[in-house]
C-alpha cells in the first residue's frame, strides 16, 4: 500500500578523489575557481551546478513532503552555502561526519543516517545521487512519480541505456522484462560477456516504505565499505529478497558516476552541452505516412484473415514537428476550418466534408503517446513542441486518410522523443494507432489499414486468431513485386453521395454463420494464392484473383451495402477488361490491366461519369 508521503533524499557524501586530485594538479589555471569544490556544485551543462538541476526537478509542484541532503563533514559548509542562495531548509542537511574516503559510511549507510535522524522509516522515499550530471530538460519528475503510484506492487529504479563509449564493468546492469518492465536481474559491473544489457542503474531509485524497513536488515549484514554501496543493496533485494522492483528508462544519460577524473569531466560536459545545442536548434522533423490500397483478402481485418495491401506514393499524410516555448497544435486550415466566408459557406463545406478534421487525431496521438510512455516506463524528456499537419488523401473514399494522420503523427513524436521501434516495437505501432482510433475516436476497424503504413510496400499480413492470441499481432512480410502490371484507382469527384447502407457482416460473423465464416476462410485463400501469383509475376492470375475477391464481397455483403454508385465503378473497368475491387471500405474502385495499352480508354470512361482516375505509384519503404 502507497501513501501520498513522499520524502527525498539526496546523497552527495562521496569523496571525489580522482577528480579533486586532478583539479589540485592543473597547471593550466582553467580549473582554479573549481578548487575544493564538491562534485555535486560543478557546474553542469549550461553552466548551472549539477546539484540545481536536481533541486529544480524535484521541488516542483509539491511533490515531496520534504527533501534532505545528506553531506561529508569535509564539505559540508559548501553545502551549506549552497543551500541559503538556493532556498533550500538548512536543518534537512546531514552531516555523515566523514573526512577521507576510508572513514566514509557508504552511501546505503549514508540512506540509514537520514532514515534514522530524520525518523522517515515509514516513508515512500526517493533516493538520488546529487552528484551525477545529466541533461537538462530530459525528465519530467512528475512523470517517474506517476509511474511508482501507478505500480502498488513494486519499487521504481531508474536506467538508461549506456553510451557506447560506457562500459558495462563500471555500472550496475539491469535487465528488464519487457512485458511487465520488471527488473529480472541486477549485475553489479559485469563484464560485457555476462549480460547482453546495455541498461545501467543510476542511483535514483522510488523506494516503498516496505522496502525502506529493509535497509538496516541489509547493513547488518554487510558490514564491509565495499558492500554498502547501492549496487550490491539492489543486487540484495532483487536477487535475494525477491523484492519487486520495476524499471523506468529515462531518455537522458547520467555521467560522473563514482570516481572519475577531469577528463571525464570535462568532455561529459561538452558532449550534454552540444546535444542540447542541437536540440535547441529547433529544426523541425517531418514525417510521412501513405495511403494504401487493399490489393487482396479481408475487406477490414476484425476477422482474423489474411490481407495483401500497398502503400501508395500518390497520397500520402504529413506530420511536421519543432521545439517551441508552449505545447501547440496547429489546426489545418482547409481541414479544420475555424473561420468562413459566411453562415452558407459554412453550412456548405459542414453537409459536405462533416466537422472530423485531423486536429482531434492529433490530439489523440499525443495523448495515448503520453499515456503509452507512462504505462510502459519510457520518460519523456520535458520539452514542448508544436504539431501541424498536411494531407492530400481524398476524403470519404476509404484510403486509410485518418490512420495515415496518426502514423505520420506518431513518426514525429518518436523522433522528436528520441523513442526508437525497441521502445515502440513495429508490430505493435499498428495497434497503438488502430487505438488512438479506436479508444478515443470511436472509428470501428481493423488492423490492416496500420500494418502497411507502418511497414510500407507491398505487405501480406497473416491475422490467424493463433498468431493474434498467442503473440498480440499477426504475421506480417514483404512481398517482392517487380514490374506490377498497371494499378489504377477511381473515385467519385463528389463521393458525399454513395448510397452505400451499413452491412451487417461483422455482426454475422460473430454470431458465428457459417456462410460468413466460409467466406472469410475463403478470402483468406485467395489471399495466399495472390501471394504465389505475385511472386511467380503471373499477373493474369492476379487479375483473376482480385475479380473473385470482389464477387465473393458482393455475394457476403449484398448489393444494397456496397452502394450503386460503388457498383457501377466497378462494371465501367470490368466492361473495358480490368480486373476491380474495392481497394478499402468502398468510395473508390482499384484496377489492374494486364493491357497497359487499354488504360487512355479506360481514363475516358470513367471520367464521362464523373470519376477521377489515378494512376497508382507504388511506395516501397526506404532503404536503410
Ligand atoms: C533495455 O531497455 C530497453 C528499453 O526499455 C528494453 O526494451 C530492453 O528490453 C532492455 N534490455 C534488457 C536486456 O533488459
Ligand atoms: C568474460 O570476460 C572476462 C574478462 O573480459 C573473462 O575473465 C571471463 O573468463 C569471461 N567469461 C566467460 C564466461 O567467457
Ligand atoms: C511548456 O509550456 C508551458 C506553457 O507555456 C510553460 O509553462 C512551460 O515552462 C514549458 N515547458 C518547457 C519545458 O519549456
Ligand atoms: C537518442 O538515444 C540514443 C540511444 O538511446 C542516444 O545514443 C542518443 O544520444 C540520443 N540522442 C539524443 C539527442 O538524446
Ligand atoms: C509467423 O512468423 C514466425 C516468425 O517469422 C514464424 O516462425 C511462424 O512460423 C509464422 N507463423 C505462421 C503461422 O506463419
Amino acid at each position: 500500500m502507497k501513501n501520498n508521503d513522499m520524502v527525498c533524499v539526496i546523497l552527495a557524501a562521496g569523496h571525489a578523489c580522482q577528480l579533486s586530485k586532478d583539479i589540485e594538479e592543473d597547471t593550466s589555471g582553467k580549473y582554479e575557481h573549481l578548487r575544493g569544490v564538491p562534485k555535486a556544485l560543478l557546474p553542469g551543462p549550461g553552466g548551472k551546478k549539477i546539484l540545481d538541476y536536481w533541486w529544480d526537478a524535484i521541488k516542483m509542484r509539491q511533490l515531496f513532503k520534504t527533501v534532505y541532503l545528506v553531506t561529508n563533514a569535509d564539505k559540508y559548509k559548501h553545502f551549506e552555502r549552497w543551500a541559503t542562495a538556493s532556498d533550500f531548509p538548512v536543518e534537512n542537511i546531514i552531516n555523515d561526519g566523514s573526512t577521507v574516503p576510508q572513514n566514509a559510511l557508504g552511501s546505503v549507510a549514508d540512506l540509514e543516517l537520514a532514515l534514522r535522524t530524520k525518523k522517515l522509516l515509514g516513508n515512500n522515499v526517493l533516493v538520488i545521487a546529487g552528484d551525477m550530471m545529466f541533461q537538462d530538460h530530459k525528465f519530467n519528475m512528475v512523470q517517474v512519480v506517476e509511474y511508482f503510484n501507478g505500480k502498488a506492487d513494486g519499487d521504481l529504479a531508474i536506467y538508461y541505456e549506456m553510451h557506447e563509449q560506457e562500459s558495462t564493468s563500471t555500472r550496475g546492469i539491469v535487465e528488464v522484462c519487457p512485458q511487465s518492465h520488471r527488473i529480472l536481474r541486477f549485475l553489479e559491473k559485469p563484464s560485457a560477456n555476462e549480460t547482453s544489457s546495455r541498461n545501467a542503474s543510476v542511483v535514483f531509485n522510488l523506494f516503498r516504505s516496505s522496502t525502506i524497513s529493509l535497509v538496516p536488515q541489509y547493513l547488518g549484514k554487510h558490514t564491509l565499505l565495499g558492500q554498502r554501496n547501492f549496487g550490491h543493496f539492489m543486487k540484495w533485494l532483487i536477487g535475494e529478497k525477491k523484492v519487486t522492483i520495476y524499471g523506468m528508462k529515462l531518455p537522458t544519460g547520467f555521467q560522473m558516476i563514482g570516481q572519475v577524473g577531469v577528463s571525464d569531466y570535462e568532455s561529459w560536459l561538452t558532449y550534454f552541452t552540444n546535444q542540447a545545442a542541437q536540440e535547441c536548434s529547433h529544426q523541425p522533423i517531418r514525417m510521412r505516412a501513405y495511403a494504401r490500397v487493399g490489393l487482396m483478402g479481408n475487406p477490414s481485418d476484425g476477422f482474423f484473415g489474411k490481407t495483401i495491401s500497398l502503400s501508395i506514393a500518390n497520397f500520402w499524410a504529413q506530420a511536421t514537428i519543432a521545439e517551441s516555448d508552449s505545447l501547440r497544435l496547429i489546426p489545418h486550415p482547409l481541414n479544420d476550418p475555424t473561420e468562413f466566408g459566411s453562415l452558407a459557406d459554412l453550412y456548405g463545406i459542414s453537409s459536405r466534408e462533416g466537422y472530423l478534421g485531423g486536429l482531434r487525431l492529433l490530439q489523440a496521438v499525443c495523448k495515448k503517446f503520453y499515456h503509452y510512455c507512462s504505462q510502459k516506463g519510457i520518460a519523456l524528456a520535458k520539452r514542448n513542441f508544436t504539431l501541424s499537419y498536411d494531407t492530400n488523401i481524398p476524403r470519404q473514399v476509404g484510403l486509410a486518410g485518418s490512420s495515415a494522420i496518426v502514423t505520420a503523427a506518431l513518426r514525429c513524436l518518436m523522433a522528436f522523443f528520441n523513442l526508437t521501434d525497441h521502445d515502440i516495437p513495429k508490430n505493435i505501432q499498428p495497434q497503438f494507432i488502430l487505438d488512438v482510433e479506436k479508444e478515443e475516436l470511436k472509428i470501428n476497424a481493423g488492423l490492416q489499414d496500420r500494418v502497411v503504413q507502418i511497414y510500407e510496400g507491398l505487405v501480406y499480413m497473416d491475422f490467424s486468431r493463433e498468431l493474434m492470441e498467442s503473440q498480440g499481432h499477426g504475421n506480417y512480410s514483404h512481398l517482392v513485386a517487380l514490374n506490377l502490371p498497371p494499378l489504377y484507382l477511381a473515385y467519385l469527384a463528389d463521393p458525399s453521395d454513395s448510397g452505400a447502407i451499413h452491412s451487417d457482416v461483422s455482426t454475422r460473423w460473430k454470431q458465428g454463420e457459417s456462410e460468413v465464416q466460409e467466406g472469410m476462410r475463403k478470402f483468406a485463400e485467395l489471399t495466399d494464392e495472390a501471394a504465389v501469383a505475385i511472386q511467380a509475376n503471373d499477373w493474369q492470375k492476379l487479375a483473376d484473383l482480385m475479380n473473385d475477391n470482389f464477387n465473393l464481397r458482393r455475394s457476403l455483403y449484398g448489393d444494397a451495402a456496397l452502394g450503386n454508385d460503388n457498383l457501377r465503378m466497378i462494371n465501367i473497368g470490368r466492361n473495358a477488361g480490368a480486373a476491380v475491387k474495392f481497394p478499402g471500405s468502398g468510395g473508390a474502385v482499384l484496377g489492374l490491366l494486364t493491357d497497359p495499352s487499354k488504360m487512355a480508354e479506360l481514363r475516358e470512361l470513367y471520367q464521362a461519369k464523373g470519376c477521377v482516375v489515378v494512376e497508382i505509384i507504388p511506395k516501397f519503404p526506404d532503404l536503410v
